[in-house]
């Protein structure tokens, strides 16, 4: 029996009852998208997993996506370290939707904490249905029909200005030119609207003159991350959040310097957002 306790008001779900060590079979599946389609992101705790275990649960969604610029897992290109130490602090500060700058950004991405600080450190997710649901009704008819490049060079642009940034990230930034998407996309699967520009990817508004442009992103941006849409989670050592990459944004808080944190992330191929 699966226990479900939404976490906030928008989003988010901690699920109980479920051991994400074992083969699931196609009706747990199922139940996760289910609940992923209606939570947005769903957390579990306790869930000491393999990076084999974990690459199993995430294909069972579907197949995989790289990453071209992060650390791997040995053994598994698919599995990103985001990692941060005393000796070489990383942060993530910009909300963000993973990999808006692929024309399939993915779906849903699969987060293991390795290493937990003693403190700080949470994650903060952002629901972009409720987003969408809290603009006006002019505002949402704007925008509906508007377009926005999305940038892999401007959501990795200070990793980019480091001293031998430009030659490690060469192949990526080749591969990975600028795509559009919707400013407004629909959820294939639940069919509602959500709000699809993230301040990480997202440069500018097609059809707008550039300072128009950066006034409405401006707004969207603060827009997207109101409290009340919002949701929090605390990590432990062997919590796994899953969210649906195609309705939320998120965001570390990076308040744990200079404590170490590990993570392993993995994502899940999406549609092209329509
Ligand atoms: C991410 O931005 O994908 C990772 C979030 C986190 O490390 O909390």
């Amino acid at each position: 029996m699966l226990e479900i306790k939404p976490l906030a008001g928008a989003l988010g779900a901690e699920i109980h009852g479920i051991d994400l060590s074992r083969d699931l079979s196609g009706s747990d599946v199922d139940t996760l998208r289910q609940l992923l389609n209606e939570h947005e992101v769903i957390f579990f705790r306790d869930q000491d997993i393999s990076p084999a275990r974990q690459h199993a649960l995430a294909s069972a969604f579907g197949p995989l996506q790289t990453h071209p610029a992060y650390a791997t897992v040995a053994g598994f290109p698919e599995i990103t370290i985001l990692e941060s130490t005393a000796e070489k602090p990383t942060k993530i500060e910009a909300w963000h939707t993973d990999m808006t700058f692929r024309a399939h950004p993915p779906m849903a991405t699969f987060l293991k904490s390795v290493i937990v600080p003693a403190r700080g450190g949470d994650t903060l997710w952002s629901s972009m249905t409720a987003a969408y649901e809290g603009l006006s009704t002019p505002m949402k008819a704007f925008l509906d029909g508007l377009t926005a490049e999305h940038d892999f060079s401007y959501g990795f642009k200070e990793s980019l200005a480091e001293p031998g940034g430009r030659e490690r990230l060469a192949g990526a930034v080749a591969a990975n030119p600028p795509v559009v998407h919707p400013v407004i996309r629909t959820h294939p699967e639940t069919g509602r609207k959500v709000l699809f520009v993230n301040s990480l990817f997202t440069t500018r508004i097609l059809e707008l003159p550039v300072a128009e442009s950066r006034a409405v992103l401006d707004f969207l941006f603060r827009h997207a991350r109101t409290d009340e849409y919002t949701c929090r989670f605390q990590w432990r050592p062997h919590s796994i959040a899953i969210w649906d990459n195609r309705s939320t944004q998120h965001k570390p808080v990076n308040d744990y310097f200079p404590q170490h944190r590990r993570m392993e992330r993995i994502v899940v191929d999406g549609d092209r957002p329509y």
